[in-house]
C-alpha cells in the first residue's frame, strides 16, 4: 500500500512547490485543517492517519508578526505541537519533516551550516528556533523526525524564484 502523504499549507508558496511533486498528497485547505484548533488537527490527523507529512502551514509575515505575536505564536509554535501531538497519537510512526526559516539566524554572514547557533533578530525567528530546538528533542527521543535546515536547501533562495 502507498504510504499516506500529507502537505500542509499546500496553498502556500513551499506547499505549491511541494504538491507538484507529490500528486498524491493530501492537501487539506485551510478551514479542513485549523492549525490554531486542536479539535480540527486531531479530527483530520484520526482520520487521515498520514505515513509522512510535510509542514509548511505558517504564518510568515515576517513584519506583521512583531505586531501580531500571539497569533504568530499560537500558528506557528503551538500549531506545530498540535500536529506533533497529534501524530504521537493517531500515527506514531509517521515521518515529520518540519521546514525552519533563514530568519532563525540574524543574517551577519552568509555562510551558515547545520551546526550554526540561532540569533534570531525578529520575532518570527524567535518561533521558528523555538521549533527548532523543540524539534531537536523530539528527534533525540524518535527517530522519524526530520528538520530540513534551510541553510542546508538554502529556501531562501526559492523565495526569490517565485
Ligand atoms: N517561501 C520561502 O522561500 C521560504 C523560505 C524559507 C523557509 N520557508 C518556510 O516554509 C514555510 C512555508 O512558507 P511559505 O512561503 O510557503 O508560506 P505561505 O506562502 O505564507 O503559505 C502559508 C500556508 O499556511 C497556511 N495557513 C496559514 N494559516 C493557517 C492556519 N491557521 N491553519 C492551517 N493552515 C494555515 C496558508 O493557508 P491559506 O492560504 O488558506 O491561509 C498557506 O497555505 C514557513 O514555515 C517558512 O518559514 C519558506
Amino acid at each position: 500500500m502507498n504510504p499516506i502523504f500529507l502537505i500542509t499549507g499546500g496553498t502556500g508558496r513551499l506547499g505549491r512547490a511541494l504538491a507538484a511533486e507529490f500528486h498524491d498528497a493530501l492537501i487539506p485547505a485551510h478551514t479542513e485543517l485549523e492549525l490554531t484548533s486542536t479539535s480540527s488537527v486531531r479530527k483530520f490527523l484520526s482520520r487521515t492517519v498520514p505515513d509522512i507529512v510535510i509542514h509548511t502551514a505558517a504564518f510568515t509575515d515576517v513584519r506583521s508578526a512583531e505586531a501580531r505575536r500571539e497569533y504568530c505564536w499560537k500558528l506557528n509554535v503551538d500549531g506545530t505541537e498540535r500536529i506533533v501531538e497529534g501524530l504521537l497519537c493517531y500515527s506514531p510512526s509517521c515521518y515529520f519533516v518540519h521546514i525552519s526559516s533563514p530568519c532563525v539566524f540574524r543574517g551577519d554572514t552568509v555562510n551558515y551550516t547545520e551546526s550554526s547557533i540561532p540569533g534570531p533578530s525578529n520575532f518570527y525567528g524567535l518561533g521558528a528556533a523555538h521549533i527548532q530546538s523543540s524539534r531537536l528533542e523530539l528527534s533525540r527521543m524518535r527517530k522519524n523526525s526530520i528538520g530540513i535546515e534551510p541553510s542546508t536547501i538554502k529556501l531562501s533562495c526559492f523565495h526569490n524564484t517565485t
